[in-house]
This record gives structure tokens, sequence and C-alpha cells, in this order.
């Protein structure tokens, strides 16, 4: 199959329209990572997207929706679900409720729960709009890969499988969106994103806080299960700094390394390291936004070791979600 990528204009949208509604997949950006799109109620269709990314069939996917609204039809809801959708949507949030029967078994990897997000990024919302259906979406990725940032990530991984991939240029915030049960007692986070803890507080005052997560997390998610986010390469972790400095030293030598540092740490290290500057120290936003791309060049550089900087973790920001992906790289508590 040829693979054509497109910049994102009226006739590339209504072209994915028309490959949306013929039963294709289409990729596509959104505000988290690229998506790789298909009509939510055409099991058909939707089985395609397993088939292009090398999916298990037990990871359900999530459900894309121009607004809150279309849930009706999907899902069961209530006013909890409409606060936190009024609060925090369009944007990087997925909430998980009890699906209807027209939801199709192999979107929601056979669950009586569906996940849904509605989107924020402009292409994403032009997509929805001018598909006239609810997107079922998972990261346009190869399963286990890391997830695309940028469409030529889309490009590298699924070149031939799929018909045609929207190129709206790099993600806002590039990791992907935070995930919350409102069907587990209490609620939970299910995988941490740019909205934070901190953030839904307020709204889910019950909310698992962080730290209980880890322990009671496995069965919730079937995701959770699969080692994303993994490079080729071993991924090692060290905090910034001397820490860092020391971390280095200690590496053999002999094998490819690659290493990801900020910026101060980046001045510490001896020229030979020659690190991949991800972000200046102390700009979380800027590490999210690039860790998978760092990722991606290890694998091109056929790395054998990645020393990755960590981030210190907080409550109200994207330190936690990231946190989550390098461990989960690393293959820490997964
Ligand atoms: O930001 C994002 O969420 C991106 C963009 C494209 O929207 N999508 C994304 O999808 O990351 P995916 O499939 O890579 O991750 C979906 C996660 C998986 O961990 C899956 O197990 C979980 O959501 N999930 C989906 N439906 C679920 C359900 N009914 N119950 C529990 N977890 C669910
Ligand atoms: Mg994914």
């Amino acid at each position: 199959m040829l693979t054509e990528l497109k910049k994102v204009e009226r006739q590339a949208i209504s072209q994915a329209a028309d490959l949306l509604a013929a039963g294709e997949v289409v990729a596509f950006p959104t505000e988290t990572v690229y998506g790789l799109g298909a009509d939510a109620l055409n099991s058909a269709a939707v089985a395609k997207i397993f088939a292009a990314k090398g999916r298990p069939a037990d990871n359900p996917l999530i459900v894309h929706l121009y607004q809150a609204e279309q849930a009706e039809a999907l899902a069961y809801t209530n006013e909890l679900f409409y606060t936190l959708a009024k609060a925090f949507w369009p944007g990087p949030l997925t909430l998980i409720v009890p699906k209807k029967d027209c939801v199709p078994a192999i979107v929601t990897a056979g669950l009586d729960s569906v996940a849904l997000r509605v989107p924020a990024h402009p292409a994403a919302r032009w997509l929805l709009q001018a598909g006239k259906m609810p997107l079922a979406a998972p990261s346009a990725n190869s399963s286990g890969k890391p997830s695309p940032t940028l469409a030529d990530h889309v490009y590298q991984d699924l070149q031939g499988k799929i018909p045609l991939i929207l190129d709206g240029g790099a993600v806002n915030i590039g990791l992907e969106s935070t995930v919350v049960s409102l069907v587990s007692s209490p609620p939970a986070i299910l995988r941490p994103g740019k909205i934070s803890y901190a953030e839904l507080l307020p709204y889910l005052p019950n909310l698992l806080p962080p730290k209980a997560l880890a322990a009671a997390e496995a069965p919730r998610s079937p995701g959770m299960k699969y080692t994303h986010y993994s490079p080729q390469g071993q991924v090692l972790l060290a905090a910034g700094g001397a820490v860092f400095l020391k971390a280095y030293r200690s590496l053999p030598k002999d094998k490819k390394l690659f290493i990801i540092a900020t910026s101060q740490t980046a001045a510490l290290l001896p020229q030979e390291a020659a690190p991949f500057v991800i972000a200046q120290t102390g700009d979380i936003q800027a590490y999210a936004h690039n860790i998978f791309a760092a990722f991606r060049s290890a694998d091109a550089a056929g790395a054998e070791l990645i020393l990755t900087e960590t981030v210190p973790v907080q409550n109200d920001d994207v330190s936690m979600a990231i946190m989550n992906r390098l461990n989960k790289a690393a293959g820490i508590g997964s």
C-alpha cells in the first residue's frame, strides 16, 4: 500500500474523511501524540488499526469525539463526567466510563467500559468534524515503539501499512493523555499525563494518590502490562548534575552509548559523551515534548546503552508523566 503524507489543509481533510467513511485508517496529529484513527463503530475498520500497529488485541483503544455530548450515544455518563469534560475538554484527558452496546468489543478489548477523549488539536478537531464519526485512535506508532510526536515518526513505523498521514508538524505536548478511570472506585489515574494529579483533585477529591497507584495499578488498565516506550537499547536512569556525571563515568565504554541530558548536566560531561541535550534544565514541558524523539534518535544511532537524566517529581506538573514513561522505558515497575 502507498502511504501518502499530506499537510493538513482542506483537500487532505476531505480525503481523510472519505477514507474513514470507507472503513480505512488515517493517522492525524493531536496535541499529545499522533493518533491512528478509524470509525469507532466499524469493527472491520478498527481491526485495521490493530493490524497496522501490531497491537495486541487485549489492549483497548481511546475513542475520540468532537464534543462531549457525543458520549451519550456511546456510554453511560453522569454529572461528574460532564464536570470533568467542561473543565478539561477539549484537551489531554481521557475518561473511562461504562460503555453502551453499540461500541464494538474490538474497541474496548471486550471490557464493559470505554475510554473517551475530546482532543484540542485543530487538525484533530477538523477531522472529527469532517468525518462526522467518533474515531477509535491509539498512538500511531508500531506497538512497542515510542509514541510519534512528528508525522515522520508515523511514516517510519507505518509506511506501506496505512493509506494516509495528515502532517500537522510537531505535536504540542509530546506525552499521551492522562487516563482517569471513573469506573473504578475510588477514581484512579491509570496513566499520568500533562493534566496532573493536583489539577484533577479539586474535581475528584477521593482520586487515588499517585503513591497508591503503583501498587494498585496492574489489573485496571490492560495496556499497562506492555512495555511501551522502549527504545532498542537498554535505558539507564540517573538524576542530573554530579550524580549523572558519576553514572556516565561508570558506563562500559566498549558499548555504543547514547546520553540524554538537560543543559546544565550536559555542560558537566566530557566532550566525548556528545549528549543529546533534551531541554534547558528545569524546563519540563520541553523535556516532555522531546523525550520520545530522543529515544527514536537513540534507536537510529544504534545505541546499546541509553543513559537518561530523570526529572524531580511533583504532583502539579508533567514530571510524574515523564517519570512514568522513563520507568517503563527502563523496565522499572512494569
Ligand atoms: O494522548 C493519547 O491518549 C493518544 C492520542 C492519540 O489521543 N492516544 C493514546 O492511545 O495514547 P493508546 O492506545 O496508545 O493508549 C490508550 C491507553 C492504553 O493504555 C489502554 O490500555 C488504555 O488507554 N485504555 C483504553 N480503554 C480502556 C478501558 N476501557 N479501561 C482501561 N484502560 C483503557
Ligand atoms: Mg500507545
